[in-house]
């Protein structure tokens, strides 16, 4: 019984620093080194790593980098990697079959690799993580991806379209309540983030009770597409996505037990043609994915719109006068200022790229913001007009397989949002104030203080 006894606490102990070394290296491989790297290499003028430095450190997308990328050649070979903001070019990387979604930062060869994929075993299932469909492939990636398409197609879309409208002008209605006395409201908190969690938690069968704790989820998570993290956000990210992880395992739980109509639901239920369900993973990735990404960009699509919006009047007046242009307002706001600033990708095999020879293990950097300012594609692209006639031809939904899912979705919550906050409160008015969120992937505003006029 003694003998039996004895070796588990030192059993215990080891796992216990297993499981807080784990943590360590993957901040330190994922985060810690490439900021170090990447920083060094910005100091050399390496215009990649200019790019990531001034992206993690301003709140403002770096344009002018975007252009000396570009001046460069339609793809560049910076010292890490292969850098582009030609928009065909991004268009050709995204759609390459020898170039895979994701970039794996210490989970390759070698020792350093080894060690990653060590770190990676207690990895909390992210945006990042496999089996997302952000970093899945085909034929896993088209299986997973067809049990979900139906729900976000156009026409379904369309269906949705007059509760989001009910949406909208309730808590706008709320909004005005606020604002009473003429007080300054946070058109962030009251209105950007709680129509796309509400429109998105209806359609995935969230109740009413737990929309704000989802939320909360969703915004302690959103850095983890970032890159260079200190060491304090890491952690409370990876707190947030474990946390999530379980909330989703339990809703998960409850639609298996008494099902409803929604999303969820369906997926649970939803067989391919061989009759193969999603796994429970891929499930919790799937329905965390769809859940996370549907209002953690698309509130940062109406609140960049409002600010655009309001930095520029005369475009304002020219929707007053035809609300019929809104549709274009929405692809303008999307090309100017897009919610995602660029998405990595990793060669697999030997290809070419824009006629230039780019070897496997490549990791390629497509810049969607850059791309959307290419002057071959956009006239005078630095300018906001909602009258542009190709505005649409952006790539602020990504492109190729990888396409974003709700793209519907966002761009009828955008219309909506957008169209009914302009409309309701014609006087609006942005005070001093405003602050842009700290991720750095995803952009748009923290706080947009307004008085409604
Ligand atoms: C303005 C709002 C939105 C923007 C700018 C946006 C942007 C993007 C981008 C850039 C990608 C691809 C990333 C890559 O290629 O690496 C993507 C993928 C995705 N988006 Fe969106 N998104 C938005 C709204 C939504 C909404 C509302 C949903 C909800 C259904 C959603 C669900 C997804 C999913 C599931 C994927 C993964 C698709 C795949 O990998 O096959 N997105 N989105």
């Amino acid at each position: 019984m003694l003998l039996r006894t004895t070796p588990r606490p030192v059993a215990r102990t080891t796992e216990a620093l297993r499981s807080a070394a784990r943590p360590a290296v993957r901040w330190g491989l994922g985060h810690a080194l490439p900021r170090t790297v990447m920083g060094s290499a910005a100091r050399r003028g390496d215009l990649h790593g200019q790019l990531l430095v001034a992206s993690s450190t301003s709140a403002d997308a770096p344009i002018e980098l975007f252009d000396a990328i570009r001046a460069q050649g339609p793809i560049h070979r910076s010292r890490y990697a292969y850098v582009t903001a030609t928009l065909p070019v991004v268009r050709e990387v995204l759609a390459n079959p020898d170039v895979r979604a994701g970039v794996d930062l210490g989970t390759g060869a070698g020792p350093l690799g080894r060690l990653g994929t060590w770190a990676h075993r207690t990895t909390p299932m992210g945006p990042l993580t496999p089996p997302s469909l952000l970093v899945t492939e085909p034929p896993d990636h088209t299986r997973m991806r067809k049990l979900v398409t139906r729900v976000f197609s156009v026409k379904a879309v369309q269906r949705l379209r007059d509760r989001t409208e009910e949406i909208a002008d309730d808590l706008l209605t709320s909004l005005e309540q606020q604002a009473r006395d003429g007080r300054p409201v946070d058109l962030v908190e009251a209105y950007c983030a709680l129509l796309p969690v509400t429109v998105i938690a209806e359609i995935l069968g969230v109740p009413d009770s737990e929309r704000h704790t989802v939320l909360e989820f969703g915004t302690a998570a959103a850095p983890s597409l970032d890159l260079g993290l200190s060491w304090g956000r890491f952690r409370t990210v990876e707190r947030a996505l474990s946390s999530f992880e379980r909330w989703l395992v339990d809703h998960i739980e409850a639609k298996r037990r008494d099902p409803g109509d929604d999303l969820l639901s369906q997926m649970v239920a939803a067989r391919d043609d061989d009759g193969v369900a999603l796994t429970d993973k891929e499930l919790i990735a799937t329905a965390g994915l769809v859940l996370a990404a549907g209002f953690e960009t698309t509130v940062n699509l109406l609140s960049n719109g409002i600010a655009l919006l309001h930095e520029h009047p005369e475009q304002r007046a020219l929707l007053a006068a035809d609300p019929d242009r809104w549709p274009n307002a929405v692809e303008e706001v999307l090309r100017h200022d897009p919610p995602v600033l660029l998405t990595g990708r990793t060669v697999v095999r030997d290809t070419e790229i824009a006629g230039t020879r780019v070897p496997r293990g490549a990791v390629v950097t497509t810049l969607l913001a850059g791309a959307n300012r290419d002057p071959e594609v956009f006239a005078d692209p630095h300018r906001f007009d909602v009258t542009r006639e190709n505005a649409a031809d952006h790539v602020s939904f990504s492109a190729g397989r990888h396409f974003c899912l709700g793209a519907a979705l966002a761009r009828m919550e955008g219309q909506v949002g957008l169209q009914r906050v302009t409309e309701r409160f014609p006087h609006l008015r942005l005070v001093p104030g405003a602050t842009r969120r700290d991720t750095r992937i995803l952009r748009g505003f923290h706080t947009l203080p307004a008085v409604l006029g």
